[in-house]
Parts: structure tokens; sequence; C-alpha cells
């Protein structure tokens, strides 16, 4: 059976709480918390009367911006080896269909890898990331992952990585994708690049993408449910490699997406070429949005390693990943599992946070995926304002959710 995805399970439990007049501080649901930029729903409302079907790959014009898109960040692209679907998650299923074989994820990762690799019958190959940066196998660890399991008969042929990463909030540095490109070539592995949070990365200058080092056998995907906070329009988009295997496993996908979703919502192909081709506008949201979250998270960051976890300094997105193993905020809580720790914050304080054995950690390091978005504002107007403001943790809801934050995490009392 395959279950309802830990993270829509989480976002129902808390509005059923809050239906019950609890307050709840929802650390859980990763979202971008921001409104739509005002000009792509003019764009919107222009379309609205389009109706027909689309063309299954997305029209010219939309490949051609996202192709100039792929271009500008150093990976040469054509529109012909670009495709369109309504969310990268449909891509990312149907590319792992299509690359036969099993997957080889990063411990802790994204759930829906792990979920979507089990519907196809394949076996995941779990390496700890490094400690540099998660959504990333250890390249330290990643020869010998392969070869044990190769030796247990299965049989890795795509490597999947994140970068900005979910759930840690961490971007991969140039040495690590570089290792990880020079396994991949001597042991012909695909990679999928999930690139989702690409435009979210606090550097922007130093990212690194794999389609950069080793494009013949990279496959990326991208979309606008996180720089452009459109989750709900589901807009997604890939790159396939410029070479025969490339075009093969794209016709492949195609035709899975012939067969189940037909293509892209046909209103929205206008918003997501504006998107794509980046006119001012646009670049400013995205840079103003990407300060924002690094801002909040940054504080984030702060009082969970006050109150003793282990945390990775965020440098993208808008998630942190503390483990509270052996800490004195879970001793003091009287907790030795995640799931009993994202339990006890959420019914005895309202936080609603995922435990990391959500996404493959191991329960026992008691990770929590933490959503940094989700306290910019109660209404479109506040969320605006927030991210205009020169210091954002100056705006009343930020300051407020900080506050019941840090007095949760700095002043639980012995539950023993
Ligand atoms: C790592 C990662 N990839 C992909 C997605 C899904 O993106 P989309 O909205 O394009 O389906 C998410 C959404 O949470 C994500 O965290």
């Amino acid at each position: 059976m395959v279950a309802k995805s830990a993270t829509l399970v989480m976002n129902e439990m808390m509005q059923h709480a809050v239906a019950q007049g609890r307050s709840v501080i929802n650390l859980g649901f990763g979202e971008a918390g921001l409104p739509v930029m005002p000009e792509l729903r003019k764009i919107l409302s222009a379309d609205s009367a389009r109706n027909a079907y689309p063309a299954v790959q997305g029209s010219y014009a939309v490949r051609n911006a996202l192709s100039g898109y792929f271009t500008r960040r150093g990976i040469p692209a054509d529109a012909d080896h670009c495709l369109m679907a309504p969310g990268s998650k449909a891509l990312l299923f149907a590319l792992l269909q299509a690359l036969k074989g099993d997957v080889v994820l990063s411990r802790p990762s994204w759930v829906t890898y792990a979920a979507q690799s089990h519907m196809l019958n394949k076996h995941c190959v779990w390496v700890d990331a490094p400690e540099s940066a998660g959504g990333v196998p250890d390249p330290k660890l990643l020869v010998s992952a392969l070869d044990s399991a190769r030796r247990a008969g299965q049989n890795p042929t795509t490597l999947l990585l994140t970068s900005p990463d979910n759930p840690s909030g961490t971007v991969a540095g140039r040495t690590v994708i570089e290792q990880l490109v020079h396994i991949a070539k001597e042991q012909n592995l695909a990679i999928i690049s999930d690139e989702i949070y690409r435009d979210l990365a606090y550097d922007q200058v130093n990212f690194v993408s794999p389609a950069q080092l080793a494009p013949e056998r990279t496959f990326v995907t991208t979309g606008l449910s996180k720089s452009m906070a459109l989750g709900g329009w589901r807009i997604g988009a890939a790159l396939f490699p410029q070479n025969a295997w490339g075009d093969a496993v794209m016709q492949e996908v195609i035709g899975t997406a012939s067969e189940i979703w037909s293509g892209m919502p046909i209103f929205l192909e206008p918003v997501a070429e504006y998107c794509f081709s980046e006119p001012s506008d646009v670049l400013q949201w995205v840079n103003e949005s990407r300060q924002l979250h690094q801002r909040v998270s940054n504080e984030i960051h702060h009082i969970m390693v006050d109150a003793g976890a282990s945390c990775r300094k965020p440098s993208g997105a808008f998630y942190i990943y503390p483990t509270f193993h052996d800490s004195e905020f879970a001793h003091r809580l009287g907790v030795s599992e995640d799931e009993s720790l994202s339990h006890e914050l959420f019914e005895r304080f309202g936080i609603a946070v995922l435990p990391g054995s959500a996404f493959g950690d191991l329960p026992q390091r008691m990770g929590l995926r933490v959503v940094t978005s989700m306290m910019y504002g109660t209404d479109d107007e506040s969320r605006m304002e927030t991210m205009r403001m020169a210091d954002p943790l100056q705006a009343p809801s930020v300051k407020d959710g900080l506050e019941r934050v840090h007095e949760v995490f700095a002043g639980v009392p012995s539950n023993r």
C-alpha cells in the first residue's frame, strides 16, 4: 500500500488542531509561505480562457525560456531537451521509472524519493550525508555502499542528489559535487539533480550543479513551487542529457506523461515562460524571498543550537535539520526517538515538525525537519510586507513566532 505523504498528513493534523481552537506553530509543512507575485496573477487571468489540451512536452515558447534559464546558470540547454509538467514530483516519478535499476539516496532525504522508488519496486541504497551538507551521499561512503548493494543482489544505477536540500536546508559544495560526479563516471551511474531550491541557495555565485560537470549523465529537475512560492499552481520542468541516451529516456518520460498527466495546465504556460525568462521583477522577487528565508532560518538555527541540538548552518531554502541525540533537551522531555520527540512537541506545545525518520533517518538520531517559512504573516498582505521589510525579524508574526519557538526550546521543564 502507498501511504499518504508524511508532510501532507502533518498538514492535515495541524488543520484539525487549529479547527479545534488550538494554537499551533507550523514548522511542519514545506511551503515557501509567501504570496503570488502580483504580475503573475495578471498573466494568469489574461490566459484563463485557454482550454485546449497542451502539447505534452510544453509549448516551444515555454521550453525556450527554460533553456535560457539553464544556460544562464552554466548549463547549456536547448528547448528540445526541456520538458514541462504539472510539478517536478511527477517528473521525478517518470524519470525514476525510465531509469531502470536501484537508487542511491542520501540519508536523510526528501520523503518522496523513497516512496516513489518503492512504488516502482526499486531498492533504495541509503548513504549518510557528509558533515558539510545534506541531500547528497557522502562521497567517502559511496563506493563501499555501492559494492555492498551489489553484493546483496541490488543494481544501483542512479544517484539522486538535492541541493539545496530538504530536510537540511544546506547546499553541497563544489568539492563534494566533483567527487560524486567522479564516482558516477567511474561506475557509469545516472545522476538526477533535483534543483527545485537552487534559486534559494544563499550563495548564488558559488553554486555548482552536477549538470555543469557531467551534462552527459545528469537529469535536472526544477520548478516554480519554491522560488516563486507557486506550489499549488503545479509548474515543474526537467532538462535531459543532450545525447542519444538522454533522448531515449526523454521519449519514455514523455510516453508516461502522455498516458498520465498529458501536459502542464495550458493557461499556466505563459506564467512559466515569464518566470523562466527572468525579467527584473522576477529576479527581485526571488532575491527578496531568499534574503527573508535566510534571515529567519539563521535565527531558528541559533535557537536549536542553543537548545543543545547538532545542526548544520543553513545555506539554502527554508529548512533546518537539528538532531537532538543525547541532548539535554531530549533528556528533559524524557524521549529517546524522533517520533516521540515530535509527538511531545506537538501535544505539549503545539509545535508541528516532522521526525527525521519520515526522511529515512535513524530514529535514535532524533532529527527534526523544521520548516522556517511559515511565520511570515497571517495573510498575503502581511507576508508581502514582511518580505519587503529591511529587518523582517521585526515583523509582528515573525517576532511572535520566534519568541514562541525560543520559549519552548529554551525553557522546556523536565518531564521526568
Ligand atoms: C526536494 C524537493 N523536490 C521536489 C519537490 C516538489 O516539487 P513540485 O512542487 O515541483 O512537485 C519538493 C517539495 O516539497 C521538494 O522538497
